[in-house]
Order: C-alpha cells, then structure tokens, then sequence
C-alpha cells in the first residue's frame, strides 16, 4: 500500500504529506531540549527514534547476564577482569595486594568456563597464564586466599612453552614502517566504488581481519563480529539495504558488515564502545586490504527502521547486535575513479589547551 501511494501520488503532495508526519517532532523537539526528563518524555512519547537502540541495550544487558552462565569461545567477563589483572602486574610500582575486589568473580567464571571446556584455546591460554602469574606475585588476604584455593582446583597448568603475560616495551618487535611509508600506505587507501569483476578469496579476507583484531578496544572485549558476503548477489543485495551505494552497489563483489555486541556490557554506560571499537577495527581491516592489493569503501549504516529490518534478517542478526558500518572491498577498476576528498589539515585541527 505504502509502496503504491508513493508511486501514484504527485511530488507536491508527497512532500506535504511527509512534512506535515515530520511537522509534531519538528516543533516539539526544542521546546523538550530544555532538561533530561522532557527530553525522555518526548522520546518516550512522540519521536520512535531511539527506540531501536533503547531495545537493543537492553537486549544486550540481559544477554549479558546470560553469558556468565552459558559461557560459549569467548568471555567478556574474563576479557575484561583478564585486563585489569594485566594492568595490576605492570603497575608501577606494583602493589603487593591488587584486584582484590573481582578477583573471586574471576576466578568463579574461569571455573564455570574450564567446566564446560567451551573457552576458544587461546583466550583460555590467556586467561590461564595471566591468572596464574597473578597468584605467583600477590599477596594472600582472605578474599584472594579464597579465590587462590578456588583457582588450584581446577588449575591445568599450560605447558612451558610461551605464556601470555605482560611483557616488557623494548621485547616488542621492531618495525621498519617509517613516517613515510605509512605516509604512502594512508594516501594510498583512498574509497574506492569500481571494482573489477572478480571474486575475493577468502584467505586474503582472514589475513586483514588477523590485522583488524590487532587494533585497541575498551577493557579488550573486541565487541564486534564480520558479517562477510563474497557471494556477489548477496553483497549487491546487503549494500542495497544502506542508504550510500545508489548507482555503484551492483559492482560490488565483496561486502563485510561490522556488527556490534551490546551483549559484551552489564550497563548503558558503555553503549558507544560498540561503535568506537568497531570503527578503529575496521581502520585496520581497511589498511591491511591496502596492503593486500584491494580496495574498499565505508558505506554509512545510519539508523533506519526498514533497512535495519531487512539486514537483521539477512545476516540473522541477534537483539543485541547492531550494524556499525558495511565495507565494500574488491580490486580496483584501474581506471575507476577516485573523488579528490580534500582534507582538513593539521593548522585546522589542532586546538591547543
Ligand atoms: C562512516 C563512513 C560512512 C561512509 N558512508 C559512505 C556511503 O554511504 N557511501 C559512499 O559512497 N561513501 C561513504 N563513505 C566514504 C566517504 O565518502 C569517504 O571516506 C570520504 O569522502 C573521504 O574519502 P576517502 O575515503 O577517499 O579519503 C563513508 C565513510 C565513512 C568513514
């Protein structure tokens, strides 16, 4: 019905019709800016807006609850404790009684986790080694007394091989990326539309993300998956469902998705990790594409109802998870055009305190 109004109805009068559904909000909207109960109460009442990322966070809140019992290939709990565990063994200096105050929620889950032998093994690897580093230098209160005889109970130890703990600046590796090299790399990376027709392999999607899963993350949850389609009919068919790709989607042989998890925070607070963790994530996908030989191009995923509708249902996406953004990649039409993109420079942006 809707479908058919739009096409049946002159311009003029589907422009009125849309301005006077947008009109309420349009007039309302300034007068509830004032504070933060009228604000909630024009969006609880006459704007749906939000809604979809109300429902999702508390999607997320509730699933999050869920994953300290069932406890699948990845913790965020442990992620999470693991870190700051981390962050106690290399203060400086470092105290003889830290993290005292999670310590036996740590410990419980690893227990609840080595029980179901679910736990990817490297994170186990990880969570194992830094648990049992952390017991070797801290010292015995009560509460971490408790947790130590909790931990040796069900304790493998990992064999004596590497182990995953902190280690000092100068063991890193040393890199011969100089200024401008990454200069050239960055200039290079440029958003390409045109692609040839040509399929993308699977092993050069799985070496840029082993590089996008080293960018930073709040706490190292690394809140995000990669829907992937190297199916050239469905990646046309998921860039058509963002609003950016008119004219060019049909070319696209490759599309990823990234997808945020909500379920990965107890609270509203860290809603927005979803979206800067992803987003760093997927800088580092793009570059390491660059230096795979292929191209690609951010496709903004804002929030629509519809659209949101149409790719929840084909990447089957669970309550709690959201699209941050969808990547186009394939190799570059060699005379395919690149928009000049003039950027801002360092005189503009710089605002000393
Ligand atoms: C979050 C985000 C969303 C974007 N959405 C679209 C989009 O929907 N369609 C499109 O053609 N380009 C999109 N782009 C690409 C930008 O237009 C492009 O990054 C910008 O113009 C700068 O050009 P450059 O990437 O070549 O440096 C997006 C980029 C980002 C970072």
């Amino acid at each position: 019905m809707k479908s058919l109004l739009k096409k049946i109805l002159p311009r003029w009068l589907k422009d009125l019709i849309l301005k006077t559904i947008k009109l309420p909000g349009l007039v309302l909207s300034p007068m509830f800016k004032s504070s933060q109960f009228l604000a909630s109460f024009y969006y609880a009442f006459f704007s749906s807006q939000l809604s979809r990322e109300h429902k999702a966070v508390l999607a997320g809140k509730a699933a999050y609850q869920q994953s300290l019992k069932d406890i699948g290939e990845t913790s965020v709990l442990l992620r999470r404790n693991i870190h700051r565990l981390e962050k106690g063994l290399i203060m400086q200096p470092r105290r003889d009684v830290f993290a005292e105050n999670f310590i036996g929620e740590t410990v419980k889950i690893y227990q609840r986790a080595i029980k179901l032998n679910s736990l990817n093994p490297e994170e186990k690897k990880w969570v194992t080694d830094v648990l049992v580093e952390y017991f070797k230098v801290v010292r015995d209160t009560k509460t971490i007394a408790k947790a130590r005889q909790a931990f040796n109970q069900v304790l493998n130890e990992t064999k004596e091989e590497e182990k995953y703990i902190p280690y000092p600046f100068d063991s890193l590796p040393k890199t011969d990326i100089q200024y401008e090299a990454l200069k050239k790399l960055f200039i290079k990376r440029r958003s390409v539309r045109w692609y040839q027709d040509k399929e993308v392999p699977s092993e050069l999607i799985e070496k840029a993300v082993n590089l996008a899963t080293l960018a930073p993350s709040a706490c190292n949850r690394q809140p995000y998956s990669f829907y992937v389609s190297q199916n050239k009919e469905k990646a046309v068919q998921i860039a058509k469902c963002a609003g950016g790709t008119p004219g060019w989607a049909e070319n696209i042989p490759c599309i990823i998705v990234i997808v945020g998890d909500l379920s990965a925070y107890p609270g509203e607070r860290d809603r927005h990790l979803i979206y800067i963790d992803g987003s760093l994530a997927a800088m580092q996908l793009m570059l390491a594409f660059e230096t795979l030989g292929l191209s690609t191009c951010s496709i903004n995923w804002p929030d629509v109802e519809a659209a949101e509708q149409k790719l929840e249902k084909l990447l089957e996406l669970k309550p709690y998870e959201r699209p941050i953004m969808l990547l186009s990649v394939g190799f570059a039409q060699d005379k395919g055009g690149i928009p000049y993109s003039q950027k801002k420079d360092a005189q503009v942006l710089i605002k000393k305190v």
